[in-house]
This record gives C-alpha cells, structure tokens and sequence, in this order.
C-alpha cells in the first residue's frame, strides 16, 4: 500500500483509538496524542485500555503507522489534519462540557496550513465560535457514526461520511474527503453547523425510534400484543426501516442520553422548547424501572431477596458502564431492599467501581445460584446459551425478567421457568419462524 497523507489524532478514547487504528489500516501514518501519560505507556506496549472487538488486532497489525504521544509538539510538527477526538460529556446543566475540546484547540493555537477537523460531538455552533477565535487555522466538521462493538466495521464500512466546512475553507474539507475516499462510501459535503447537525439529529432520531418502540411495548403489555412481532410487521416497511426497533430496558451509553440531552438544552437555550425530545429522555428514564413492576407481579416484596443481573454493560460486546441501565436497576432494587448479585463477561472492572454494593459473580450460573429472581439486562450471546433446566435447578424461585427480548421463552418457560419480558405479555403468544409455532403461556 503506499504511503499516504500523515494524520494527527488528539485523544486516545474510544473515538481517537478507532479512528487512528482505522487510518492507520489505510495506510496513513497517525500520530496520537493524548494527555494521560499511562495510558500511553500501556499503548505502546500494544495494550489497548477498551474492549471493542477488532481494535487490538488493528492496532498490532498498523504498529509501525502508530505513534503515541503525550506532546502536541509532535502533531503540530507534523500533519496537516488533526483530528479532536475527546470527550465532551454533560454539565450539570446537560450542555456539553467542551473544556476538553477547548484545552486541544488553545493548545493547537491558530496555524495557517492545517485544519483542525471535529470529531466529538459538539452543539452547533462550535464550530464557528472556535474558527472565530482562530481564522487561521481551517476547521472542518466530520461527526463520527460509530457504534460501540461494531466501531472497526462502521469506521471501515461507512453509510454516509460527513465533511462540513465554510466557504472559503474548501482545501481542508477536499483533503478530508480525499482521506475517506477509499472507503466508497457517499460523502455529504455540507456548511458547518449543518453537519453539526446531522450529528445529534441523527443520534436524537434513532433514541426517538427507541422510545417509540418501547413505549408501543408498554401499551403490547396492557392489551396482549407481542412487540417484537409488531417491530417485525413495521419495520417492513421501508419507510419505517426495522432498525433501532428492539424494545426493552432503555438506552444507555455514552451517546444517546448525553446527546439527546445536549439537543434539547440547546435548543432550550435558542428559545426553542424541543417537546418530543423531552418526551424521548423522559420514557427512557421510565423504561429502565418498568423491570421493577415486573418483579412485583411475582415477589411479594423485595426486601431480602437476592436478585441477579445478567449483564452490566449498556450493551453487548463493550465494556463501557455509562448510563448503562444496569446503574439505575440496580440501585433501584438495593432501594427496595434486595441484595443485588451480577455477571458480566467484560464488563466486571468498571462496573465494580460504579456499583460498589453489588456482588459481582464470576459466571452467569453462579449469578443465577440461589436467587430468587433474574433479570436479563445486556443481551450477551452467551446467555443465550444457558442451559434453562439448570438454571432452575439453582434458582430458589425461578423467575426471570428478560429485559432485552433476547431469550427463547418457549426453552425458558420449558425449563419450568416463570418468564417475564418488554412488551411480551405472557399470554399465549403466537411466532412465527418459518412455519407457525403456537406458544403456551405458562405461568
Ligand atoms: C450510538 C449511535 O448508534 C452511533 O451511530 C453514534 O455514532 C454513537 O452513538 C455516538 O454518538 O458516538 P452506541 O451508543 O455505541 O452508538 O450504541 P447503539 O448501538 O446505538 O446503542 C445505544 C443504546 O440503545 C444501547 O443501550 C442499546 O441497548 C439501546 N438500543 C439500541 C435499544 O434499546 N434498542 C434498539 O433497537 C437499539
């Protein structure tokens, strides 16, 4: 592969390691700066601080394209696209706290010949209030649409890139497509704070697709309909799309609630009251309780009882705790006196920390030993797998809240299992795979 356009990245997070591994797999030379120096030592011995799958492979495989850093001097030395790619996670008051962005750019000063090019995630508007400050330097807007889990692939894989630039900044926005080209992928060329824009709409948009679907779950549990055959049935149509349609226990991460939150406030702070987006963080944060109702069906009360969590991360194949669901059920639950056991594959050493009264079990079998009810809440593959007629063997009262719409209820209610799940009223409950399977409510 040749040689191509060397390329700064600042911030060696989740977005900064994605993005600097994936270039680096194009064939740029990336240098990475970030400002905490153990996090660079442990780079450069090949350790790589998140689980995101791919991503040590890549970095091993491009070590050569990679430099770790914690000196600026090296990016402003060196390539002329530098790309910020810290957090900016919310104030108190839900706007983005951007001092992590605005520490890059004081650093980065006003350098004729480069162009600073956005990745985080920052309200519109930034954009030209930093380019004010610095008219020198050309800056350009390129969101990152990456999921946790499934980032190598997006990055690589790409539906839409977005390259946003003021007139007059044309050779940075041209440069940035150039180094994306490769990747086939369609490129919206767009002014600044449209593609600013495009970020939190889009991230807005697909949290309002969660809402809706839960929200059609809830209403499935009063009259006895199934909502993932009703996601199935929408999501055929094309217009509607049959992504972003699972309901279950809320969205978390590090994305959505920060983003949907920035959105509202700033328009909030435009004048602009954003109802629907209100009503979106509202029912998530509901969602994530509705598990407690469910366990009242069948418990008396909790005080006492010993209640697993299967899963921990805000979603499967990450590691990332942030606004995971689990925090708010499991603290929920503690408040209604039960003791709260869990189990996550990977999940375990962030979540200690957050979750400190928690007992953390070392396998979903041992999660599941003696408890008096369970609740499925990340839907990792492997719980899939679970051998049922064990399960309520171990458990003293088996009963389990699947959280996610992830398991067979048919092989869990089988096993003897009292089966609760989002929007899946345990009503006879017909499927359909391949031919028509009537399934018997058993309760
Ligand atoms: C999200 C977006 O999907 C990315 O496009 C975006 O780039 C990223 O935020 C970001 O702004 O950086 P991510 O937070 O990694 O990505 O994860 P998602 O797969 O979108 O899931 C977010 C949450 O929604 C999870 O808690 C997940 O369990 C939940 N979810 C997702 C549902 O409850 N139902 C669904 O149908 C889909």
């Amino acid at each position: 592969m040749s040689e191509r356009e060397p390329i700064g990245v600042v911030g060696a997070g989740w977005v900064g390691l994605v993005t600097a591994a994936c270039f680096a797999e194009l064939g740029h030379r990336v240098v990475v700066r970030e400002i905490v120096p153990e996090k660079v030592e442990s780079l450069r011995r090949g350790e790589v601080p998140i689980h995101e799958p791919e991503l040590p492979e890549l970095i091993e495989r491009n070590r050569e394209r990679l430099t770790f850093t914690t000196e600026m001097s090296e990016l402003l030395d060196g390539p002329r696209l530098l790309f910020i790619c810290v957090q900016t996670p919310p104030t108190y008051s839900g706007d983005a706290d951007l001092s992590a962005v605005n520490r890059a750019v004081e650093e980065i000063g006003d350098p004729a010949g480069k162009a600073l090019v956005m990745k985080s995630t920052v309200p519109v508007g930034t954009g030209r209030t930093i380019h004010r400050d610095a008219p020198d330097l050309a800056y350009v807007s390129c969101p990152e649409f990456l999921k946790e889990g499934t980032a190598v692939n997006d990055f690589l894989k790409p539906d839409r890139v977005v390259i946003g630039a003021d007139p007059g900044e044309e050779w940075a926005a041209d440069a940035v497509a150039g180094i994306y080209e490769p990747l086939g992928a369609p490129i919206v060329r767009t002014d600044l704070s449209s593609a600013e824009m495009i970020k939190l709409a889009s991230n807005a948009y697909l949290a309002t697709k969660i809402s809706f679907i839960n929200e059609i779950a809830n209403v499935c549990d009063e009259v006895g309909a199934d909502v993932t055959e009703v996601a199935r049935g929408m999501g055929m149509d094309p217009r509607i799309g049959d992504k972003f349609l699972n309901a279950g226990l809320g969205f978390g991460g590090s994305c959505f609630p920060k983003d949907t939150q920035a959105l509202k406030i700033l328009a909030g702070n435009s004048g602009y009251h954003f109802q629907l987006l209100n009503s979106v963080i509202e029912v998530n944060e509901l969602q994530k309780r509705r598990v407690m109702a469910k366990l009242s069906k069948h418990l008396d009360s909790l005080v006492g009882k010993r209640v697993a969590l299967l899963g921990l991360a805000f979603k499967p194949d990450t590691d990332d705790m942030r606004e995971a669901s689990s925090l708010v059920l499991a603290s929920r639950l503690e408040g209604e006196g039960a003791t709260v056991v869990a189990f996550d594959p990977v999940a375990e050493q962030r979540a200690r920390e957050l979750l400190p009264k928690v007992d953390m079990a070392a396998s979903a079998m041992e999660t599941l030993d003696g408890a008096d009810a369970a609740v499925l809440v990340t839907e990792w593959p492997e719980f899939a797998q679970l051998d049922w007629a064990e399960v309520a063997k171990r458990m003293s009262n088996p009963l389990l809240v699947d959280g996610r719409n992830f398991l067979d209820p048919v092989a869990v209610r089988a096993a003897g299992i009292t089966y609760e799940a989002i929007g899946r009223p345990s009503v006879a409950a017909i499927r359909v795979a391949g031919g028509r399977e009537a399934e018997q409510a058993e309760r």
